[in-house]
């Protein structure tokens, strides 16, 4: 009997999940994403080519392998149409590989205008939505009033639709929302929803099963199942720095609600951080610079948002953050991304811990938002030379062997590979 093998992201979003699931695939039967929807922007590179994936799980391209949208997951037809479009233009045809949750939820258009909706109603106070609909349709399923994938062949399936949109039109006037100016895409919401509406055909294209059963059967069978994470644990609903997160539950906890998998059949947890540390959207981030070096952690390494295009806020590694998530997750290994951003660096900061009313802590405090954390840095030499000529991990330079070693010792994990650029090809296990 098999267990369900997991990677996430340790950070808040964007560790570079997609390519190092496109690199573990081979070793894997299915690729399952578990929670989240089109928020996600998975990033891939090969041949040269790039590659961005919001919903459909990264092992895509792989012809021979299948990919499952589990039910925690949230699946916006028009966009789920676009990037099974977009796969094709490819050469990549995802009917065959790709099964759907019927229990995962829909994100209807008057989701989106109500997330706008919620955000202008927040003022100076905004999370920094991707605005796709995300935290509304989250709402809607846990207030069970939401519409799932196998619903949309049930005959009273309009019905249920047009309910809830009217509920969704009466919040957005309570809440003062100028309905008539909102856009998507440039459309009206009933431009757009003609267009959602016609997007569900493409979605009926693929098999609807109960993951949950599909699931379980492949590990009854030993298949190998990696279960993909989207976003981060910093981002997570319960443990994240809230408000500022996302609405699902980020961590290993939610691969068992969001796959239906027991605690038990849970078997390697593997957490990817960045050499250093991005945020995009409001919230704290306590080791993020607002200097040149932070530019230039952003500019060398392209942060800027594969959803929203947004530049992302850049910072030092933050030890208390990542203890943090590789607790809540269990984390048995390390998979560290990008430390070529940090190629011509001369120094290399890492913040060990936090001072908080002049008192040392490891720990992130409740008030994480509120309170003024000073975060504690030490200094590493940098490297100031290319990692390409390295094709082993013991082959990367000592000051950067260095960085790391101090990372799992911190951590106390042990860290499986490094990804040392973009391509699939450039990652060196240790
Ligand atoms: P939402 O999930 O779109 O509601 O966004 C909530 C917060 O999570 C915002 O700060 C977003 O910027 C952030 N967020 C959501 N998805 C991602 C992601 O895939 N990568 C990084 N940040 C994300």
């Amino acid at each position: 009997m098999s267990k369900v093998d997991v990677l996430l992201g340790l950070q808040w979003g964007d560790e570079g999940k997609g390519k190092v699931v496109d690199v573990l695939t081979p070793q894997y039967d299915v690729i399952a994403r578990f929670q989240g929807g089109p928020n996600a922007g998975h990033t891939l590179e090969f041949e040269g080519i790039k590659h961005v994936l919001h919903i459909i799980p990264s092992g895509i391209f792989h012809k021979q392998k299948i990919n499952v949208i589990g039910n925690g997951v949230l699946i916006e037809p028009r966009i789920f149409m676009q990037e099974v479009d977009a796969l094709k233009e490819k050469g990549i045809e995802p009917t065959h590989n790709l099964y759907i949750s019927k229990k995962a939820h829909l994100i209807l258009p008057s989701h989106r205008m109500l997330d706008a909706a919620n955000e202008q109603a927040k003022g100076n106070a905004k999370i920094g939505s991707t605005l796709k609909g995300i935290g509304p349709a989250y709402t809607d399923k846990i207030a069970r009033t939401g519409i799932r994938v196998g619903d949309i062949t049930q005959f009273d399936f309009r019905e249920h639709y047009e309910l809830l949109k009217v509920q969704h039109l009466q919040m957005a006037h309570t809440l003062n929302f100028d309905i008539t100016s909102f856009r998507i895409d440039g459309m009206s919401l009933d431009e757009y929803e003609a267009l959602w509406m016609q997007s569900l055909e493409t979605l009926k294209q693929f098999k609807f099963i109960n993951s949950e059963y599909f699931i379980n059967r492949c590990l009854d069978e030993g298949k190998k199942v990696l279960a993909e994470g989207a976003q981060g644990s910093m981002l997570d609903i319960d443990f994240g720095s809230y408000p500022f997160v996302t609405s699902s539950s980020t961590i290993t906890a939610g691969v068992c609600s969001g796959l239906g998998v027991a605690p038990s059949r849970i078997g390697r947890v593997m957490g990817i951080t960045k050499a250093y540390c991005t945020r995009v959207g409001a919230g704290p981030f306590p080791t993020e610079l607002f200097d040149e070096t932070g530019a230039k952690l952003c500019q060398i390494g392209h942060e800027y948002g594969a959803t929203t295009g947004r530049s992302r806020r850049c910072g030092w590694i933050d030890i208390p953050a990542l203890r943090y998530a590789c607790m809540l997750n269990g984390v048995t290994d390390l998979f560290v991304t990008k430390p070529d951003v940090m190629n011509d660096f001369e120094e290399v900061k890492m913040c060990t811990h936090y001072m908080i009313d002049g008192q040392p802590t490891d720990e992130i405090p409740f008030e994480f938002n509120s309170v003024e954390i000073t975060p504690v840095l030490e200094s590493f030499p940098g490297w100031k030379q290319e990692l390409s000529k390295a094709t082993k991990y013991d082959e990367l330079p000592a000051q950067l062997l260095h960085y790391l070693y101090t990372i799992e010792k911190i951590t106390g994990v042990n860290i499986m590979a490094v990804s040392i650029s973009p391509d699939r090809k450039d990652v060196l296990f240790k």
